[in-house]
């Protein structure tokens, strides 16, 4: 998977990311010359041995020997794959990943999906205000409690009733017939062709650009099933949406915390009450992927939830999938609302005082983590009772990615069970211990070090890569590829040189060397000695 994405759009993300700026998001970061400071996150320390290097885009802890890129870093401290570590960086950095053609089938062109979803969207809205049987749909938004400027903000339709009208307005030719098909619109049984929304107040699914991406249709009444979307298309994916996004994004600059609650008119009938950062996962669990995108938004998410079993184990599952994306810098908390009611019923009993009041009183996702727990066990007043409560939640905590915040949970795991704060658990892979002794590094080894660290004395090597090129010692074909490499490219930095190895078997003994101080010590040195002797 690693090796589809080419090199030269690893370049290009790492050029545009500043590690100072990705990490500095993350932890509080000190300038200290020409690198910046801070306490390590993957191992406990008093002062700072955790440094990043602007030049380098490369950080380091002296401490506990973790170090990477700004991809590394994102692994280690958010605990992404690769593939989802370039992911987050394309999104930061505003860059499209590269589709492989190759591997991945030729995705169809979305455009003119895309645009005949809109052109759709403009057809349901223009049948809301025209169609003969659209005051049905009028009169029942409007004893919904939802005004016309609200409609038309969340860009409200009308699918009429009849099995055909998409069809027949926007399928004229085979081309489009077909790509209704493809984009849900019309869906297909024993050969037929008809229109999937009929007699359906029609909700717009917007992606973060404002593009029609499907549609949720509601019945009007009793009418079964009472919603139903947009099928999974090449333009909709409902585990990466979330209903509202847009339109929150739309009215408030900046987000400083969204709301996330579960149907489309929990949101509309909030954004009626001037409670504007609401969103909805669509009719599914909350996924990893939403919970990153929102997380990204805001700091801050409230999960609204119904007060009732099934909306406590939804909480439940949103918590555990919230759980390694807690890197301490968000805040999460769970709201529960009384049984019978959702937002919607709920802001136009209490009004947006009311929900605003309760919004003040939501958990702590530690506090809902804990106190469910609790509930598991049956007398936390004996040893056995907190021995047990201190078994469930450890897999828990140790979900959370290394850092404050995992010690913050575990410390507050301890307080209940009364036990002496438990002992981190040792980083995954014990670098420092596996690495070599400098004082054995070999020449080639240490030369490797010296200009990963150091790209621009590449130039200065160059005239000598010739001889020894054919050497077989161990080492050489990477001294010689990352020599070449540095020619054809002298521009590159450590981070973007390392990335090049990330899936060589030595790719973290590389990392390790361009670190490593000796290499340039020791180089220094050698040089100081011949020029004495000459
Ligand atoms: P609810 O049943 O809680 O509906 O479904 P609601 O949002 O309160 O709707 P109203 O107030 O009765 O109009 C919550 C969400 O679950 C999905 C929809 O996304 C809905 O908004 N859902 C629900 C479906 O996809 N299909 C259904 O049949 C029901
Ligand atoms: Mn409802």
């Amino acid at each position: 998977m690693a090796g589809r994405i080419p090199p030269e759009f690893i370049d290009q993300l790492l050029a545009r990311t500043d590690i100072v700026e990705l990490i500095g998001s993350r932890l509080q970061l000190r300038k200290a010359g020409k690198e910046y400071q801070a306490r390590c996150p993957f191992h406990d320390e008093k002062t700072p041995s955790f440094t990043v290097s602007p030049e380098k885009q490369f950080y380091h802890c002296f401490g506990c020997g973790a170090h990477g890129t700004a991809i590394g870093f994102l692994m280690e401290y958010n605990r992404l794959s690769f593939v989802e570590a370039i992911e987050e960086l394309a999104t930061r950095a505003g860059l499209e990943l590269p589709s492989d053609g190759e591997t991945t089938p030729a995705l169809p062109d979305v455009n003119p999906l895309l645009h005949l979803l809109e052109r759709a969207n403009d057809a349901y809205r223009q049948q809301l205000r025209q169609h003969p049987e659209a005051h049905h749909a009028v009169s029942y938004l409007k004893q919904r409690g939802l005004t016309g400027e609200i409609a038309a903000r969340y860009q409200l339709g009308f699918a009429p009733p009849a099995t055909d009208f998409i069809l027949t307005h926007l399928g004229s030719t085979a081309v489009e017939r077909d790509r209704l098909r493809i984009c849900g619109l019309i869906a297909e049984r024993d050969g037929q062709r008809y229109d999937r929304f009929r007699n359906r107040i029609v909700f717009p699914i917007r992606n973060r650009r404002g593009r029609v991406i499907g549609f949720g249709g509601r019945a009007l009444g009793d009418a079964k099933p009472k919603y139903l979307n947009s099928p999974e298309t090449p333009v909709f994916h409902k585990g990466r949406e979330l209903y509202g996004l847009f339109e929150a994004q739309q009215a408030n600059r900046h987000l400083n915390a969204l709301l996330i609650v579960e149907g489309y008119l929990d949101v509309i009938a909030l954004a009626q009450f001037g409670i504007t950062n609401a969103v909805a996962t669509l009719g599914t669990a909350t996924t990893s992927e939403q919970l990153q995108l929102l997380l990204r938004t805001a700091p801050e998410l409230i999960f609204c939830f119904d007060g009732d079993r099934a909306g406590r184990a939804a909480a439940w599952k949103a918590l555990e999938t919230a759980l390694p994306l807690l890197t301490g810098q968000q805040s999460l908390q769970f709201l529960f609302l009384p049984e019978g009611d959702d937002p919607d019923t709920l802001i136009r009993r209490e009004g947006a005082d009311g929900l605003t009041a309760r919004l003040a009183q939501a958990l702590p996702l530690s506090t809902f983590l804990l106190t469910q727990l609790q509930t598991q066990v049956r007398e936390i007043a004996s040893a056995e009772g907190r021995a047990r409560l201190a078994t469930l939640a450890q897999p828990l905590i140790e979900k959370v990615p290394i850092g404050v915040y995992r010690n913050l949970l575990a410390q507050e795991l301890a307080d209940i069970v009364k036990l002496p704060q438990l002992a981190p658990p040792p980083r995954p892979q014990q670098r420092r211990q596996s690495m070599p002794q400098p004082g054995r590094l070999t020449l080639i080894a240490r030369t490797i070090g010296l200009l990963l660290a150091n790209p621009e004395l590449a130039a200065v090597a160059k005239p000598l890569a010739t001889d020894w090129q054919r050497s077989s010692t161990r080492g050489v074909d990477i001294l010689k590829q990352l020599l070449n490499t540095l020619i054809a490219h002298p521009e590159l930095t450590t981070a973007m040189l390392l990335e090049r190895w990330r899936e060589h078997p030595h790719f973290g003994y590389l990392q390790w060397l361009s670190v490593h101080p000796f290499c340039a010590i020791w180089w220094r040195r050698m040089l100081q000695r011949s020029f004495e002797m000459g």
